[in-house]
């Protein structure tokens, strides 16, 4: 029978007949524009540590920091997030070292910005690198203080601002946050930082190898009871079967001054950053996540799956889904393998 036997004259295939009509087609362009590169410091000379549930991810000293962002600047990636993995006996129920001017944070964010001045610099306000209890905020009888949690914020977003961080992102996700950050970044003169605030994120179990590199998972920080600590963040991270809830989060952070709108983790939430892109006027940004990550590499170790073509495809389709910018541990590879 000849291909010509049906009388089909709408034919979708037409359009993917050849590699050059397909790119005429392509409805969702990847770009290394769209890429933001997590980054982890720690203290020390020039070391780099390998995240044991992340291959190919480090932790890294301040001066190797710099080396590694020089290469994502001279990829083309427009920024960084960063995140400090600090040794326990600098961590404290009150997270006092979030503020000391002159820790291993700002003073990551002074270097990088003065070495690689173009190069965007996104950071984190949240106490959980700093917190004995691997809480976003402050633990009191056995509860997370919205409010007081708010305050050491504020705080930290003046001294991050200072220290030449060009986008202040809220990862807590406290209750009236963006609002206070807002004032209080105005109030101390820094009315260009931008916020990207950690919109809708959700409780979730894929950032365990996140918080394996910085030794910050509530239940391991939990285990004494008498601490009356709780073991997750459930009373503030949002509820993984909830949809509709990260709107009201988005109505909330965009009345409050948000300037980008996150949606966390990405691959199990893709129907969650379209919504989100649908009622947003500012940008979409994704965190794919530690565990998405994590999963990707293990099955490539264990030669299940082809890392690049399934990273690049997963980066594709959270850009599809709507969100115009993605943090990725994939960042570099994703550049390189763009450039191809
Ligand atoms: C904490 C924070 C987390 C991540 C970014 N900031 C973990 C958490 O909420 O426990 C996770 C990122 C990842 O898994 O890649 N403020």
């Amino acid at each position: 029978m000849a291909s010509s036997d049906y009388d089909l004259p709408l034919r979708p295939r037409r359009l993917r007949k050849t590699r050059n009509i397909r790119r005429m087609a392509r409805e969702t362009r990847l770009s290394t524009d769209d890429l933001i590169a997590p980054l982890f410091v720690m203290a020390g000379d020039n070391q780099r540590e390998e995240v044991p549930s992340m291959p190919d991810t480090y932790r890294h000293t301040i001066d190797r920091l710099v080396d590694h962002a020089e290469t994502l600047h001279a990829l083309g990636i427009p920024a960084v997030a960063l995140f400090p993995a600090l040794p326990d006996h600098l961590k404290t129920p009150d997270a006092e070292h979030a503020l000391d001017p002159d820790h291993l944070y700002p003073n990551a964010i002074r270097v990088l910005k003065d070495a690689v001045p173009e190069l965007m610099i996104i950071t984190d306000t949240a106490l959980d690198p700093y917190n004995s209890d691997g809480h976003d905020g402050i633990v009191r009888d056995g509860r997370i203080d919205n409010d007081a949690t708010i305050q050491v914020m504020c705080e930290m977003a003046v001294l991050h601002a200072e220290a030449g961080a060009d986008i202040i992102a809220p990862s807590d996700m406290m209750d009236g946050r963006v609002g206070a950050l807002r004032a209080a970044l105005d109030d101390a003169g820094h009315t260009d930082a931008a916020i990207l605030s950690y919109t809708a994120k959700y409780s979730s179990n894929y950032y365990g190898p996140f918080r394996d590199a910085l030794d910050s998972a509530p239940e391991d920080k939990a285990e004494a009871p008498e601490k009356d600590i709780p073991a997750n963040k459930d009373t503030y991270q949002m509820d993984p079967a909830n949809g509709e809830e990260a709107i009201r989060e988005l109505m909330l952070d965009l009345d409050e001054g948000a300037d980008m709108a996150m949606v966390k983790p990405a691959l199990p939430y893709l129907d969650v950053i379209h919504r989100v892109q649908q009622h947003s006027d500012v940008p979409v940004a994704a965190y794919n996540v530690s565990g998405e990550y994590a999963m990707i590499k293990a099955a490539a170790q264990n030669g299940w799956l082809d890392e690049k073509a399934c990273a690049l495809e997963a980066l594709t389709g959270i850009r599809r889904a709507g969100a115009d910018v993605i943090l990725t541990y994939f960042a570099e590879d994703a550049a390189r393998w763009l450039e191809e």
